[in-house]
């Protein structure tokens, strides 16, 4: 799966670049990746629940919204009773992050935990079997643009070969530094679904720049 991030899309535009990269039928983006930012998590801040409740109104490609915040135990569950189809917390910022997974689901939205790059994968495998998607940063969380970071990829591969066993059932995921560089390596460390902003929204032809890394990642 591809999930080009908004983050790198013109912000007076939300609605046209959504547009933009959904495409025929079968082409484009599989989920729109949403980066909420808090200006405290990280030093960045984006948009919140009324952009995103007036993006899924304006769209069917399932949303995919990574909340970059502080208190998401507070917070997450509005964007899935808005209505999300992913919602992913970091593990960082989470005090319950069962608790968060519980509600999640039961309010109808896949749960998902991220974890940055510097944070090991470990100690959260026992919780991992209440998320549907893991999301491994591949950049420090809060722009986009920046270099992919290659030591994240060995906890990539662990977390596949946990699904891979049977131990988990688990969207693998990677967020941050995705190109036509980089994403073979990503997808030999057995990630699911590639976020891509400026690799993406950077492109002449954004839905082509989704087929084109599509293409690699499938080898
Ligand atoms: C960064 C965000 C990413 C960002 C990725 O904190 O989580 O989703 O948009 O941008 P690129 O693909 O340009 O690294
Ligand atoms: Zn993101």
């Amino acid at each position: 799966m591809i999930a080009p991030s908004l983050l790198s899309a013109d912000f007076a535009r939300l609605a046209d670049e959504m547009a933009a990269v959904s495409g025929q039928p079968g082409q484009g983006a599989d989920w729109l990746h949403v980066d909420v930012m808090d200006a405290h998590f990280v030093p960045n801040l984006t948009l919140g629940l009324p952009v995103v409740q007036s993006l899924l109104n304006s769209t069917d490609v399932p949303l995919d919204c990574h909340l970059m915040i502080e208190n998401p135990d507070r917070w997450a569950i509005g964007y899935a009773e808005a209505g999300a189809h992913n919602v992913t917390v970091h593990a960082e910022a989470a005090d319950d992050p069962v608790a968060i997974a519980r509600d999640l689901r039961a309010a109808g939205a896949k749960a998902g935990l991220s974890i940055k790059p510097d944070t090991p994968l470990e100690p959260y495998t026992d919780i991992l079997k209440h998320y549907d998607t893991l999301l491994v940063m591949s950049v420090e969380p809060g722009f986009g643009g920046q270099k992919f970071i290659a030591e994240v990829l060995d906890k990539t591969r662990r977390a596949r070969r946990m699904v891979d066993t049977g131990h988990l059932n688990l969207v693998v995921e990677i967020d941050g530094g995705i190109n036509t560089d980089t994403i073979e390596q990503a997808a030999e460390a057995g990630v699911d679904c590639f976020v891509a902003g400026s690799a993406v929204y950077g492109a002449d032809d954004p839905v082509r720049a989704v087929e084109g890394l599509r293409g690699q990642a499938a080898g």
